[in-house]
Formats: C-alpha cells, structure tokens, sequence
C-alpha cells in the first residue's frame, strides 16, 4: 500500500531551560508527537529531535539566584523536562541542550560561512547599562516611566496601560530589574547580520507552501515595514558561545538556538551511524519540518531560513505553525490556578486523557486551542470510554467465555467492514495535513456506527438462542474487527491505550492492519483499558497549581522572564486576591536565633526562627541586603503557614517578611515590648 519510504526529521521549539514544561508547550510536544507516530506507524523513516534552549541572559540570572552555575541549573533542568514529557508519552529520538560541544561547533561553522559570505557586519551601539551588576540590560530587564502617557512601573519596550511601545532608552526614570540601580547608556560594537539580502528568497519561501498562508499574510506585513539588519551578539556577562576571534562578545541566544536542532540531531546520528549531513545539505530528498508556536514565528521564518541559505544549508520542507493554549476561554493564570504544569496534570490525570484532547482540537491554523475542563471530562469520557473502549468490552466478554477466546471465521458485515478500512484515506490525509480534528472526528463517526451495529444485532440476546450461536460469534467478532481498526487509526493519539488494545489483540499495528483482517485469530481476556475522568480531579490539579504559587513565590519568578515573551511566561502582576485569601495568611513574630550564609548561593541566607511554639529554618533571598550576623536576635514577621518548599540546600519552612535599605539599617521589626515570639500579627 505505501509508495516510497520518505526520510523526514521533525523538531519541537527548545523549551527554555529556566521554567518548567507546562500545558502550553504541550500542546506542540503533543502535536509533533502524533505526527511523528503517524510517519513511523505508516512505515516512514521519522526522526524527531529537541532540547532544552540553555542560554541567554534570563537564564543566566537565574542561576545566579539559585546560586549554582548555569551549566548546573540547565543540565538540572533539561532532564527534568525531559522526564515529563517521557511521561506525556512524547518520544524523541534526542532530548539534548543547546549548551553542548556539538552545537558550539555547528555555530561556528554556520558563522563563519555567513561571514566568508559577507553577510556579516559591525557597528558601535549604545545600551542601557546596569552600573552595579556591571552588564548590558534586554529591554525587559528594564522598567520605568511610559514616555508616551506617563505610566510608572511600565516594561522597558512597551506600556501596558497605552499599549505604546518604544525603545528602552526613551524610558522615563528607568531602573534596572536586576539590581534597581539607574542603568546609564553605554557605547559597544555589536555584529549584525544582513537580514534584508534575503529579501527575495524569503518572499518566495513563505509562498512557497512551506508556511499556513495565514501566517504568509502576517509575514507580508513584515517586509512592508521592511527586514532590518539583526543584531546577533551580545556582551559579557552572557550565558552562551563566544563568536570566534571576538573576545567577550557572544552569539545572542536566538543565534544558537535553531542551531540547536541541527546539534542535537547531529549528536544523535554520530551515535547511531546515520549520515545527518542528507537531512541538511541541499539536493537531497530528505524533509525537515519545525512545530513552533505563533510568537516565534519571525525567527523560525525569517531569521533561520536565511541563516541556512547564507550558510549554504537547505530550507525547511515546512514549519507548522500553532496557536496558543488557553484555559477555560482565558489566557493561562498562576493565581486562578489554569497555568498548569505538566508535572502537576501527571499527579492528577491521565497523560493520554491531554492527548486526546488536544487532538480532537488542533488543525492546521495558528488560532488558539482551548482546554475548557467540562469540555474535557465530557469529550473524554464519552468519546473514549463511552464509544472506542465499550465496543470491545461489549463483544469480548462472549469471545472469550463462549468460543474459546477466538475470533470467527466468517465477516458478518462486509459493507461494514470495508467502510472502516475506506476511511484510512481520509483519516492519513487528515494526520498527515494537520487537520487533527478532522481525523478524531471521522472516527468517532465511526465508533457510533460500531455500536449501533452492535445495539441493533444485540448479541446479549441472540446469545441465548442455541441456533444462534455462530450468528453471535460472528456479530461479536465483528465488533472486535471494528475495535481494532479504530484502534490502528488512533495510535499516534493515543499510544498506551493503543498497546494495551494489541495485546489484549494479541498484534502487533502498523497502518497496513487494517487491511489484514484476523479471521479465526485468538485473542486474549479483555481488561479494563481506561477509567473515566472524575471532574474531582481536575479541581484538584487547578487547586494543586494555586498551591504551587504560593510555594514557589520566593523571589523566583521575576527569573523566569523569557526574552521572547510569550503571553504564558509573563506575568508581571497576579491577578489581585480576596480579602479571604489574604486572611488566610498566618503572620507570626519571630525571632531569628541564629542566621548564615549559604554557601554557593549568591543571594541565600539561611535562618533559624523561633516562633515560640517551635523552631523553623527559612532560607531567605536576602544576603546581598542583610549581613547574617547583624540579623541575628532581631525580630521578623513570618508567613508560618506556607507549605514547606525543598531548596536545593534544604527544607524552607515559611518566608520572611523584610525591608530595609539594607547593610546594617534593617526595618524588619526591632525587638519592643510586647512583641513575643509566636504572636499572631493582625
Ligand atoms: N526557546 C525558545 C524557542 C527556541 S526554538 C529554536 C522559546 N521557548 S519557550 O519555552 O518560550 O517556548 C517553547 C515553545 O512553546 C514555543 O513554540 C512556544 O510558542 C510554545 N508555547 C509556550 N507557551 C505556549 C502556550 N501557552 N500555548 C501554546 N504554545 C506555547 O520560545
Ligand atoms: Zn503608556
């Protein structure tokens, strides 16, 4: 049935190594997933590789306030990610890091072609600086006034309240996010590459179906303000590589980053004995598609593919472009507790009940893709326990008490039979476009056929009838068929259930079985195959998400700023919260018996406090504030009731509550009469 075996490698955006992998980015490890099963499953060769996006200045700022070092934090957070989406049932070949020897190569080597190519240039620029921590500032490191309506505490490139957007050095009152200092501007020589010589190419690239022409259209609107030289180094202090013969000078995060895909794909194939070089030199017929979310659409669509041509390197065969998750029609929160981390769904739910999901959702288009959770349980349950699972629970049960566990010689509905297996058409094409919707409904479709067939035949009855035996056998047995058909189609989905389904089958898919009928064939006791999803469980992972707020909220989450923003990552202010919620906040006075520094943390005290009933030990981000032998015998607040946190260095158990200019002049609370350890602030 299939023609030519097609050689084709698949890539997921890098996560960024300073967060954790959410639903958001699930949604694209999902949908590369399916299609990559799908290749494989039609007997394509499919490779499919990722890996955490190491580098750049939110991550290197990070490390530091966790206080180990960044190759420590990335390697750390990369396996983390990596087990998560194991367990979402994401299979890469490779789940590597940008941050590896393989990639340093590869952009050196990409460099320095652009730059024997003359598509490399320099010039002097000025920058906000931040005098203290004695580094260059990214627009969002730095926050001010809005020049245009006078708005304070506005983003350094643009004003939420206006919505105006400008550049960090016309910021009224700027500061700096990482240290508050006032930056001042600074004179450096950065590298640029020379985007617009690509113009031509690229006009013709987006058009030439490797991108959704929706996003070609958005595109057009980017030529029309016209392509501006890129800007792609950036200076020490910078968590990345240095570009060859310039010292202190690095390549900007979003320079290595695509190169990332080759490295980790490279870092594959040198263990595997595969040529990878025919999946990136032009001239063979081999394909390359990239599965991004809408907001890295301008460096996936103009940056890379010139990047590639101006090194001499092919074109992507595609990038699939998608939009974003939302939750319940609105954008992921941290405190309504819909910004859900992959870990925190696996402890509630069941990955595939997401899988299903998503797919039931996703199309070829860039709009947004919405988890409504009644939605969920209700599509869930009824789509998959209520019709796929249920026609073969409703047949096996006679196959196996009654006729031995084997299946019947005779096809009891021909026209019936050959409906499932005609939809294959119909249902690749879908896979194979996108159009993920569009495949799940045709075979819902079919799974309501399924079991009208059964209803109507209703084998529960005519199994009483003695002269009807081989009637039910074959009626059963043709259920069992038709499981197994819809079963083939929905393995890329659903990869689990589709290995339970072939053992209970005793067989083993690929998309060709479909047309293999097993007359005769023995096949084994039937088990439960999927619960149902209890609505409970779902309030209790939004709840669990709330919680995770709370726990997390120290002084971490200014970090986790991404450079390319992405409307999940920031999140400057929460949402406000009841009167309720603040009451539930437990003050009590403390006294700090003891303090220390923590040793490798640039910014971690660790602290002893006696809150009359008991000791607690806190780690708080305060050392570069706070000298710990000033603190001790002073007193604080304490936010008793905050779930324990494990630290690298130990259990947090509370948050300190203080301010102060800092050194020895500390407002936190003077010891006076009447405030004793353990009394309740109000
Ligand atoms: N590190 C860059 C990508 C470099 S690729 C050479 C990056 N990282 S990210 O972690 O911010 O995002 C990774 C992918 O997840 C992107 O494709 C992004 O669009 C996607 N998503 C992040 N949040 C998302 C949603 N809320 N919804 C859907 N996709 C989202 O960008
Ligand atoms: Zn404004």
């Amino acid at each position: 049935m299939q023609s030519k075996q097609r050689r084709i490698l698949v890539t997921s955006a890098l996560p960024y190594a300073n967060g954790s992998i959410h639903l958001g980015h699930l949604l694209e490890h999902i949908q590369t997933d399916i299609w990559v099963r799908f290749q494989r499953l039609r007997g394509h060769q499919c490779y499919s590789v990722c890996a955490d996006d190491a580098h750049g200045t939110p991550v290197m700022l990070k490390a530091q306030e966790l206080g180990i070092s960044p190759e420590e934090m990335v390697e750390q957070t990369r396996a983390e990610h990596q087990q998560d989406l194991q367990d979402f049932l994401v299979n890469y070949d490779n789940y590597y890091i940008t941050h590896s020897p393989e990639n340093k190569e590869l952009c050196e080597l990409v460099y320095n072609r652009l730059n024997e190519n003359g598509y490399i240039s320099k010039r002097t620029i000025s920058q906000l600086f931040d005098p203290e921590k004695e580094m260059f500032l990214p627009d969002r490191f730095v926050k001010g006034t809005c020049p245009k309506c006078g708005a304070e505490d506005q983003n350094g490139d643009s004003c939420d309240v206006c919505g105006a957007t400008y550049s960090p050095t016309e910021v009224k009152n700027p500061r700096s996010v990482v240290s508050g200092a006032t930056p001042v501007l600074r004179d450096s020589e950065h590298f640029f590459f020379d985007l617009p010589k690509f113009e031509s190419m690229l006009k013709e690239w987006i058009r030439s179906g490797a991108i959704q022409n929706e996003m070609a259209n958005k595109l057009e609107e980017w030529f029309e303000q016209g392509l501006q030289q890129w800007d792609i180094s950036r200076d020490a202090p910078y968590f990345g590589f240095e570009i060859p013969n310039a010292p202190g000078k690095f390549f900007y995060v979003w320079v290595d980053a695509p190169v990332g895909y080759m490295a980790s794909f490279k870092n594959y194939a040198n263990k595997h004995g595969i040529d990878d070089s025919e999946f990136w030199q032009t001239g063979n017929d081999t394909e390359l598609y990239h599965f991004i979310g809408k907001d890295i659409t301008y460096f996936h669509c103009l940056f890379w593919p010139a990047m590639l041509e101006g090194a001499g390197f092919r074109k992507p065969t595609g990038v699939n472009i998608h939009g974003f998750v939302t939750v319940n029609g609105a954008k992921m929160s941290k405190s309504k507790g819909t910004f859900i981390k992959g870990r925190t769904y696996l402890d509630h739910l069941n990955p595939e009940y997401l899988r299903y999901y998503f797919a039931s959702k996703l199309n070829d288009s860039v709009t947004d893709i919405d988890l409504n959770f009644e939605d969920f349980v209700q599509k869930v349950n009824a789509d998959l326990v209520g019709k796929v699972v249920n026609i073969a629970s409703r047949c096996a049960g006679f196959i196996s008490k009654k006729f031995d566990g084997k299946l019947s010689n005779n096809i009891e509905n021909p026209a019936l039979l050959e409906e499932f297996q005609v939809a294959h058409n119909a249902i690749a094409q879908a896979i194979e476009e996108r159009h993920y919707h569009k495949a799940i409904r045709d075979i819902m479709a079919l799974a309501d056929k399924a079991n009208q067939y059964i209803d109507a035949q209703a084998p529960w009855v005519t199994i009483k009838d003695e002269n009807k035996q081989d009637f039910t056998h074959d009626v059963c047995s043709m259920g069992i068929h038709l499981f197994r058909i819809l079963m083939v189609y929905l393995t890329p989905v659903l990869p689990s259930l589709s290995k339970d389904a072939q053992a209970f089958l005793n067989d083993e898919f690929t998309w060709d079985s479909i047309q293999d009928i097993k007359l005769g064939h023995s096949i084994n006791k039937f088990k439960a195959m999927i619960q149902r999803v209890d609505a409970d469980k779902v309030n209790a992972m939004v709840e669990a998400s709330k919680e995770h707020l709370k726990a997390t909220s120290q002084g971490t989450e200014k970090a986790s700023i991404s450079e390319a923003a992405t409307s999940a990552d920031i999140e400057p202010i929460a949402d406000t919260i009841s009167f309720e919620d603040f009451a539930k906040i437990d003050f009590r006075i403390a006294k700090i018996v003891h303090a220390e520094a923590v040793e490798k943390a640039d910014k971690l005290l660790r602290l002893e406090l006696d809150i009359g009933t008991e000791q607690r030990q806190v780690f708080a981000g305060i050392k570069s504030a706070y000298k710990a032998e000033d603190l001790i015998g002073k007193h604080t607040v304490m936010v008793a009731n905050l779930a324990p946190r494990k630290m690298r260095f130990g259990m947090s158990e509370g948050m300190v509550l203080a301010a102060g200019p800092g050194g020895k002049d500390i407002y936190i609370l003077e010891p006076h009469s009447g405030a004793t350890p353990g009394m309740r602030v109000k």
